[in-house]
């Protein structure tokens, strides 16, 4: 069905590298020979996805920030417009399930868990967990994009969770206090007001990265957690980022900067039991002081 799909896409050089890596790599590949393959696949989905950049909102409160980027953020329109797309190839790849295997594993005692904000949620691949995981948690997803939160909430149906656990909002992860419902009315999300923060592969769209990120720890309750499924520094991690228009910071910083904030910082690399996440994606887990 999802070949299908693809070839109606015009995709047909992303099935078949796809198609070499996975379906036969599963049998006769060396494990170098099906890395190599995926990666292709993933190179050849990029630049069949890249577009034209376009620029987004200036940063208000990055701005006032010390040593802030006189930036703005260069997410291409055109590469998250199609959350379907993305949502197969997520499943197609094994993303999903692999980055869901991770998760099952991760201790995340303590808690509670029950306020849960997924930024940058895309289809739900984080917050979509936690829900399930956590029976009384409520969700608050955001996203730049609309049509990813509406990805998100046909996820959560199809997972069978209830609808009214679930909020969602479009924000700019520079901002990502400043929420705008779908029916366009502002919200402003108030500090400490998360138990459990998730982000993945979003905080590198942010103008200023470094002010993004106090700003959602900001929003974390004391002895809350923050889990960053972020963009690896491998060679991979770093090759897909460019194609994305992703700004790896590198991991070293992130760390310092959490614990900047009053967070114990584990950093976690994904293993080869989560392949092809791990090409891509490693983990930073910060629980805040206190609570
Ligand atoms: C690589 S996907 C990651 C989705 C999900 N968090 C995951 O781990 O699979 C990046 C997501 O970030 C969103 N995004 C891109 N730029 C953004 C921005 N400036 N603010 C908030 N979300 C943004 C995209 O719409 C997309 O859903």
């Amino acid at each position: 069905m999802a070949s299908g799909f693809f070839r109606r896409a015009g995709i047909a050089s992303v099935c078949r590298a796809l198609q070499d890596g996975i379906v036969k790599g599963r049998c006769c590949l060396s494990r170098q020979q099906r890395r190599r393959r995926v990666t292709r696949a993933i190179h050849l989905m990029s630049r069949r996805f890249a577009g034209s950049t376009a620029s987004l909102s200036k940063c208000d409160v990055c701005d006032d920030s010390p040593g802030a980027r006189d930036a703005v953020s260069t997410v291409s329109k055109k590469l998250y417009k199609n959350s379907r797309t993305y949502d197969l190839f997520m499943k197609w790849l094994g993303y999903e399930s692999r980055i869901d295997r991770f998760l099952r594993r991760l201790n995340t005692s303590g808690g509670p868990h029950e306020r849960i904000l997924d930024a940058g949620c895309g289809t739900g691949l984080l917050g979509l967990h936690f829900l399930e995981r956590f029976p009384a948690a409520r969700l608050q997803a955001t996203d730049l994009e609309p049509n990813f939160l509406h990805a998100m909430l046909v996820n959560a149906a199809r997972r069978g969770i209830d609808r009214e656990r679930i909020a969602v909002a479009q924000a700019d992860i520079s901002r990502p206090k400043q929420l705008t419902t779908l029916e366009g009315a502002p919200l402003a999300l108030e500090d400490a007001s998360f138990d459990l923060i998730c982000i993945g592969a979003v905080i590198g769209y942010a103008s200023d990265i470094e002010a993004s990120l106090c700003h959602l720890l900001q929003l974390l309750a004391p002895g809350g957690t923050l889990i960053n499924i972020e963009m690896s520094e491998s060679v991979t991690g770093r090759f897909v980022s460019r194609r994305y228009q992703y700004h790896n910071i590198p991991l070293a910083r992130m760390r310092d900067l959490i614990r900047d904030q009053g967070c114990q910082v584990v950093s976690t690399a994904l293993g080869i039991r989560h392949f092809p996440a791990n090409l891509t994606r490693t983990a930073i887990i910060a629980r805040k002081a206190g609570g």
